[in-house]
């Protein structure tokens, strides 16, 4: 806020032709009142000014009041966000994880199709009923809406000061460690763990983005995030970012008979996948890439067989009963250093000086490979 001096006129005439006493009084009283109406209306204008430019940079998703972060009285929680696109196929499993975890450590949101519901008749875990989001919105894989939901999830979480981890699921991911394990690891970092590198050659980046969006801050990276509170504020607060997705990072669609011509400047457009760019491109354009481990909790398997399917690219593989055995879990658990290809840069999986295993977290899940999971029981790395 800028300050302003005014200096009454009143101060300074000080040689003044005799006049009664009463007289100068309300007179000198008169230019007071209009000098100060004068003042206020010039800084109200001021005011005006600067803070329509401010609320327009600083706008958020909702205007709700959060509450302040209130670390010292309640235990920290980690919040668990479920993207889901009805109801949670591996709700036995997570059951199983979140009963041996202490209540006051975690809460629990869905995001599902707008009216849904987590009950008896739709879930085998307690822990889910009710948990569902109230102001959902339809989920079209691969678009905006996919990210929307995203904030949904983060902004509903926010409003519990205890929340200081959020972490984003699917209905296909399950926990690769128990609890408490999972608990310490997020908590010993400061740090959000979002995977995060360089998009160089796939085209994903429209120029039309620039220059509030420019080149040298798109980033690429996996949709499934772990976030301090203040990220996740960031992501909900952005006013500026997610429109401009919405307008210019759209998936390319299938060639489609029925369009004709259309199809030739349908398939031009640049083939954007808004969840795989959102979150890592924000957090780079805030300069806070300093505060993230730049890499997945989340294991995916990717079929790299699937080349020829250019516009669908690698396809994660479904683990079922067979192929999620021990010796395959214990491999996966083991990974303590991820390859990024386009950087040519090795991020080692660290805890301060320690190595730790990379993955906390794995997709894609099927009922049969959650089962088979749940019977050799969730160990920590210590015992397993
Ligand atoms: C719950 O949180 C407390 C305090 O942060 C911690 O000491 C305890 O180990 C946690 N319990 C579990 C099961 O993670
Ligand atoms: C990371 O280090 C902290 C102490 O520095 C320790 O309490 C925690 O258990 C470690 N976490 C893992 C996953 O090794
Ligand atoms: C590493 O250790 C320092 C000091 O003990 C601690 O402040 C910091 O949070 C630790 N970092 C991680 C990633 O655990
Ligand atoms: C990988 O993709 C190919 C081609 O789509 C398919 O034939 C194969 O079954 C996939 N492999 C796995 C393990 O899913």
């Amino acid at each position: 806020m800028k300050v302003i001096f005014f200096s009454f006129p009143g101060r300074t005439m000080k040689k003044k032709a005799p006049v009664t006493l009463g007289r100068s009084l309300i007179w000198f009283s008169w230019k007071l009142v209009i000098t100060f109406s004068v003042a206020l209306c010039i800084l109200t204008l001021i005011k005006f000014h600067s803070s329509s430019r401010s609320d327009l940079a600083s706008a958020s998703l909702s205007r709700r009041l959060r509450p302040p972060p209130d670390t010292l009285s309640a235990r920290p929680k980690i919040a668990f966000l479920f993207l889901t696109r009805r109801n949670l196929p591996l709700d036995f499993l997570w059951g199983s994880f979140f009963e041996n975890g202490d209540v006051a450590n975690f809460s629990i949101y869905i995001h599902s199709a707008p009216g849904f519901v987590f009950d008896e008749s739709t879930t085998r875990s307690h822990f889910f009923f009710g948990r569902q989001l109230t102001n959902s919105i339809q989920v079209a894989w691969g678009k905006s809406s996919m990210i929307a939901a995203e904030r949904l999830l983060l902004e509903e979480a926010l409003e519990d000061p205890a929340n200081q981890r959020f972490v984003l699921l699917s209905d296909s991911c399950v926990p690769l460690y128990n609890f408490g394990y999972i608990y310490s690891y997020l908590m010993a970092s400061p740090r959000s763990f979002v995977d995060s590198f360089l998009d160089g050659k796939e085209g994903r980046y429209n120029p039309k983005m620039s220059p509030t969006i420019p080149k040298g801050k798109w980033r690429k990276g996996s949709q499934w995030i772990s976030l301090i509170r203040s990220h996740a504020e960031v992501i909900v607060d952005d006013d500026i970012i997610f429109p401009i997705f919405g307008l210019f990072c759209k998936r390319r669609p299938p060639v489609d008979g029925s369009k004709g011509n259309m199809n030739i400047k349908l398939q031009k457009q640049h083939n954007c996948i808004p969840d795989e760019h959102y979150v890592q491109t924000l957090l780079a354009l805030n300069d806070l890439e300093d505060e993230l481990e730049p890499r997945t909790l989340t294991y995916t398997l990717w079929n790299e067989s699937d080349t020829k399917m250019e516009n669908k690219g690698w396809h994660p593989i479904t683990f079922n009963y067979a192929n999620a055995g021990p010796r395959r879990i214990k491999e996966i658990k083991g990974i303590d250093h991820v390859y990024y290809v386009s950087e040519l840069r090795t991020e080692w999986c660290r805890n301060n000086s320690t190595l730790v295993p990379c993955f906390l977290f794995a997709r894609k899940f099927s009922q049969g490979a959650a089962m088979r999971l749940l019977s050799l029981g969730i160990k920590t790395r210590f015992d397993s």
